[in-house]
């Protein structure tokens, strides 16, 4: 018999294709879901602060071009609390040392939320939302009081209305935590960029008290946000100025909230990022309407920059008149600053930039050695303030290599704290502005004085007549 009936392998060879056809795009489903959802790298940053939702928010439009894959909020993301008319003298005076009643008040939970629809509605900050993750923390106009800090008794419902404003899920661990502190990775293996959002509000101690800012919940939970998972960069976002203490060269005259103010939990800061090993830290923020870039190099080893982008909407120069923001600019340069990057860069000579801004990190990771581009950015897009940073000047050098007094050249520049400026220098602002208000003073009761013998000279003469 030849006819013998082996049964045919064909359809079972058939049932194989189709097997790996359905594996092959199961595979390649898998694969772009994964290379489209999470594994892409991070090549542009934006953020920003100090957007008043009742004016125009033109700056968006700048924003959208520069297309950024996050946007980080840094604060005073809505101006929620209400400033009175400043009111000298009366039965009600809200500024001076004889004040006897408060320039700011906080809204009702009603107005907030008002406040805050507004801002979701601007066409320009929608747009924004759809084609970047948005993420971010608060200042004190959106936590709802001027200059507040933990004893600010409606902390809670604002942190339920800003959570809601940034759509946290409902079920967020963030939703439940005290302060609106978070982290976020992003990017595949060996190009991973870490966010850490602080929150400088929610348990901060009064200012003058050089207290706490961050609270001990909130410190344990950074050290361990920054022992864990490595990630090339990590960008610490913090609503008030880490680096810069411009209040040590604008007293007596005027102080801002930072970092500076509070030195023992700026050093612990500090010294937490070097202990922890941590390389590849950038600070960014906000709060103090004008945008600068600051480094100090003599602090965990490798140079901390701090990127402050201040002003989408609130800007330094918005609140004078036109003709007087030269004199700003001036004083801007007048006052000594040991931590600006001052470079070739600056569209003005002081290296701050107080018209409406954001900040801008592009990331090279293809360059040769990964670099960092950081950037201030105008109402057009175009750079008004910026620096190149190479990934590998961001790595601890061992043995505090910055720190060596006798080492010279360009670093030496950012390890001056303002403090240790030589007082001629460092009150400089302030005597120029007495001196200034001295001589006014004595040229207006020159003047009262000169009126004065000519009247009498007058009345004695015209007796005579
Ligand atoms: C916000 O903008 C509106 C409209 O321009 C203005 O009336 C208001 O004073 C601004 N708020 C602050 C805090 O400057
Ligand atoms: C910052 O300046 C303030 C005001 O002069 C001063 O009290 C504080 O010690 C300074 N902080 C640092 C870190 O130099
Ligand atoms: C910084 O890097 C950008 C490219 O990322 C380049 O176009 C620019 O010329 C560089 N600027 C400086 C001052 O090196």
């Amino acid at each position: 018999m030849v006819t013998s009936r082996v049964p045919s392998p064909i359809p079972n060879y058939q049932h194989i294709i189709i097997m790996n056809r359905l594996f092959f795009w199961w595979f390649l489903l898998l694969f772009t879901a994964a290379i489209a959802a999470e594994v892409s790298p991070i090549t542009r940053i934006a953020f920003g602060s100090c957007a008043n939702q009742s004016a125009p928010q033109p700056i968006w439009d700048a924003i959208n071009k520069f297309d950024p894959q996050v946007f980080i909020w840094l604060g005073d993301n809505i101006y929620g609390d209400i400033r009175r008319p400043l009111k000298v003298i009366g039965k009600e005076r809200n500024v001076g040392p004889w004040k006897n009643s408060p320039r700011f008040v906080p809204s009702t939970e009603e107005e907030m939320k008002l406040r805050y629809a507004k801002a979701k509605a601007n066409p320009g900050y929608a747009r924004l939302q759809r084609n970047a993750k948005v993420i971010g923390t608060w200042d004190d106009h959106d936590y709802g009081l001027n200059d507040a800090g933990k004893e600010f008794d409606r902390k809670v419902i604002n942190q339920r209305l800003m959570l809601d404003f940034l759509d946290e899920p409902l079920d967020s661990p963030r939703r439940k935590q005290a302060g609106v502190y978070a982290s976020y990775t992003y990017g595949p293996p060996n190009r991973k960029v870490k966010v850490i959002v602080l929150d400088t509000r929610y348990h901060r101690d009064p200012l003058r008290s050089d207290g706490s800012i961050l609270g001990d919940t909130q410190w344990r939970w950074l050290e361990k946000e920054l022992r864990a998972s490595r990630s090339e960069i990590t960008i610490i976002g913090s609503s008030v100025q880490v680096i810069s203490n411009l209040s040590a060269t604008t007293g007596p005259l005027f102080y801002m909230e930072s970092w500076g103010r509070f030195p023992k939990e700026r050093k612990r800061l500090f010294k937490l990022i070097a202990d922890t090993k941590r390389n590849g830290v950038i600070f960014i923020s906000g709060d103090v309407h004008f945008g600068e870039i600051t480094r100090y190099d003599c602090s965990v080893g490798y140079p901390l920059y701090d990127v402050t982008s201040s002003g989408l909407v609130q800007s330094v120069e918005k609140v004078v008149p036109r003709p007087l923001r030269s004199i700003v600019r001036l004083l801007f340069w007048y006052t000594p600053s040991t931590m600006r990057v001052i470079n070739d860069n600056c569209k003005f000579r002081s290296c701050t930039y107080g018209q409406q801004n954001f900040g801008a990190i592009s990331i090279d990771w293809n360059a040769n050695s990964v670099t960092i581009r950081l950037e201030i950015r105008d109402v057009n897009g175009l750079t008004v303030l910026g620096t190149n940073v190479s990934l590998t000047e961001l790595q601890a050098q061992g043995a505090n290599s910055l720190k060596d007094p006798t080492t010279k050249g360009k670093s030496q520049r950012y390890c001056t704290l303002e403090v240790e400026l030589p007082g001629t220098t460092r009150y400089r602002l302030a005597v120029l502005v007495y001196f200034t208000i001295a001589v006014l003073a004595m040229a207006l009761v020159g003047l009262i004085v000169g009126a004065l013998l000519t009247i009498t000279a007058c009345v004695y003469k015209c007796k005579v007549d």
